[in-house]
C-alpha cells in the first residue's frame, strides 16, 4: 500500500467517459466527438482552465489507446473489453445502479458476475489515476459508475486529496437496502475526503445509509471512517453541491445573429405556430417522456390545443441502446408519437415533431430560443441541466418552464411551473397555464430564475466543491 508509481499531474478528473467519444466507423471517419450527457458539459470548462488530466473510457470497446491531447486537455484512456462494457457499463452501472438510484422506476437487476466486473473495472480506473497523480495531487472522481474508486485510490495513494461527486440521485436507505453489495458501495465512497451530492436530500440519504449499513458514526455532515483494525482512518465529509451549466457560453450563443436566425427558421419551418412546446432529453425512462406525450395527446383530443396553433418538438437523444429497458422505452415512445401524429396531423401541420438525434449546442440553443414552453417532466432526475440551459438562453426574459418537482433543478428554480408528472390532469393544467401565461407573469418568473442561474454557474459549482475539499484537507492536516 502507498507504493504505486507516481505521475506529474496535480489535478485529475476520473469519469466513466472521457469528454470525447470515438466516432464509430459506421458513422464517420473514426475521429472524436463530444460525449453525451451533462457531465462533460459541466466539467469541460473546468478542465480547460486547470492544468490537469482526465482519466476515462473513450467509448469504443477493445481499443487500447495511449494518452493524448484534445481541446487543451490531457486525456488518459481506460480500455474496456466488449464483455466489460456489457457487464460493468450496460449491466451493473445501467441495469442495477441506475434504476435503483432512480426510485426503481424500472426494476434493478442484481447479478454477482456484473458486480465482479464492476469491481475489476473500478480498480482499473483507480490504477490509471494513481499512476498519473503527482504527490499530494487532487483527484476528483465522478458519478455512480465509479463508486469504489475513492476507496481503491486511498489504499494505493493515501497522500492524495480525493473528491467524489454523484451526478444522479442517492436513494433513501429503504431502497438502497436492496443492493446486495450496499456495504461495499458505502465503504467505496467513504474512501473520499469529500463526497458531493446534487441535493441536501441525497446527502441525507447517503448519511442515513452510512449509519445503518456500516454503523458509521455521523456528526452533522462528517463521517468518522474506521480502518479494519478499528483505528480512525479519516473523516469523510458529505455535502450538497448542485451542479450547473456554462451560463456564459449559452448566453453568448443565444445572442449570436446566426443562432437567432436559426431559431426564426425553425419556427417558420413549423408553419409559425402560435406556440412551440419543446422537450429535450436523453431517451431514458427516468425522463417521463410517455407522461408528457400522454398529457399532450389528451389536450389535443379535448381540443384544448389545436395542431394549427401549437407544435411540440421532442428531441430524444439516443442513449444506452443495447439495454433492454431503453429499447422498450423507444418502442413505446415512437408508438405513441406515431399514434398522436396519425390522429392529429394535417398535410400542413404536425402535432409532435420527434427527433431521435443528438445536436450540437448551437442547434440546441436555437431550439431553446424557438420554444415558448420547455417541458421537463422527469420522474426522477439528479439535476436536469436542460432546464438551466433553457433559462440561460432566454436572455429576453420570455418563455415558460414546466418543471418536474422530482428534479434537482426544482430546488433552485422555484419560479418554474412545478408539476408532479404522475398527475396527468395536473400536468395538463400546468401545460395550459404555461401556454397561456401572460408576458408579464412569464417575465417575472424568468427574471427570477435567470438571477439564480446566472449567479450559480458551473464554474462556481466546481470552485465550491474544490475549495471545500482544500479547506477540509487543511483542517485535517492540523
Ligand atoms: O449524469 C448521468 C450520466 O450517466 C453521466 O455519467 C453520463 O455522462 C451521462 O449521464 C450520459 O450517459 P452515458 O454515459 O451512459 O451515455
Amino acid at each position: 500500500m502507498g507504493n504505486a508509481p507516481r505521475g506529474n499531474f496535480d489535478f485529475i478528473v476520473v469519469s466513466n467517459r472521457l469528454p470525447v467519444d470515438r466516432i464509430p466507423a459506421s458513422e464517420g471517419d473514426g475521429g472524436w466527438r463530444r460525449s453525451p450527457g451533462g457531465l462533460v458539459t459541466a466539467l469541460a470548462p473546468v478542465m480547460n482552465k486547470a492544468d490537469g488530466a482526465w482519466v476515462g473510457w473513450h467509448g469504443a470497446p477493445d481499443e487500447d489507446l495511449a494518452a493524448f491531447d484534445n481541446d487543451g486537455m490531457r486525456l488518459i484512456p481506460v480500455t474496456l473489453s466488449s464483455d466489460e462494457v456489457e457487464q460493468y457499463y450496460e449491466g451493473f452501472s445501467n441495469s442495477t445502479l441506475w434504476p435503483l438510484y432512480h426510485d426503481v422506476i424500472a426494476p434493478p437487476e442484481f447479478h454477482r458476475t456484473w458486480w465482479d466486473v464492476y469491481r475489476r473495472v473500478n480498480h482499473r480506473f483507480a490504477d490509471a489515476a494513481a499512476h498519473s497523480a503527482a504527490q499530494g495531487a487532487t483527484v476528483w472522481v465522478q458519478d455512480y459508475q465509479l463508486q469504489l474508486v475513492p476507496r481503491y485510490l486511498r489504499q494505493s495513494r493515501p497522500d492524495l486529496r480525493i473528491g467524489f461527486f454523484n451526478h444522479i440521485p442517492f436513494p433513501p436507505p429503504e431502497i438502497f437496502a436492496q443492493l446486495p453489495w450496499r456495504r461495499a458501495i458505502i465503504d467505496g465512497l467513504l474512501g473520499a475526503d469529500l463526497i458531493g451530492f446534487q441535493r441536501p436530500n441525497d446527502t441525507a440519504n447517503f448519511l442515513r445509509s452510512a449509519r445503518r449499513f456500516l454503523g458509521a458514526s455521523v456528526k452533522q455532515k462528517q463521517v468518522h471512517v474506521p480502518t479494519p483494525d478499528g483505528e480512525m482512518s479519516h473523516i469523510a465529509r458529505a455535502e450538497a453541491f448542485p451542479i450547473s451549466i456554462d451560463v456564459e457560453h449559452i448566453q453568448t450563443l443565444a445572442r449570436r445573429p446566426d443562432v437567432i436566425e436559426r431559431a426564426r427558421q425553425i419556427r417558420s419551418d413549423l408553419g409559425n405556430p402560435t406556440t412551440i412546446l419543446l422537450g429535450v432529453d436523453r431517451l431514458d425512462y427516468t425522463k417521463g417522456i410517455p407522461h408528457r406525450l400522454k398529457a399532450y395527446g389528451e389536450l389535443l383530443s379535448e381540443g384544448k390545443v389545436k395542431v394549427e396553433d401549437a407544435s411540440m418538438i421532442q428531441v430524444a437523444s439516443p442513449s444506452r441502446e443495447r439495454v433492454e429497458t431503453y429499447r422498450m422505452l423507444r418502442e413505446e415512445v415512437e408508438g405513441t408519437v406515431g399514434r398522436i401524429n396519425g390522429q392529429f396531423d394535417t398535410i400542413q401541420n404536425t402535432a409532435v415533431r420527434y427527433l431521435h438525434h443528438s445536436y450540437p449546442v448551437e442547434e440546441m440553443v436555437a431550439l431553446y430560443l424557438a420554444a415558448d414552453v420547455l417541458l421537463v417532466t422527469a420522474l426522477r432526475d439528479g439535476m436536469n441541466l436542460v432546464a438551466k440551459e433553457y433559462v440561460a438562453a432566454r436572455v429576453n426574459n420570455t418563455g415558460a418552464l414546466v418543471l418536474s418537482e422530482f428534479t434537482g433543478a426544482a430546488d433552485q428554480l422555484r419560479q418554474a411551473m412545478l408539476v408532479n408528472p404522475h398527475d396527468i390532469d395536473g400536468l395538463k393544467e400546468t401545460i395550459m397555464a404555461a401556454v397561456n401565461l401572460s408576458p408579464a407573469a412569464a417575465s417575472r418568473r424568468m427574471r427570477a430564475m435567470r438571477r439564480q442561474v446566472l449567479d450559480h454557474d458551473v464554474e462556481r459549482w466546481s470552485q465550491d466543491f474544490l475549495v471545500t475539499l482544500d479547506e477540509k484537507a487543511v483542517r485535517d492536516d492540523r
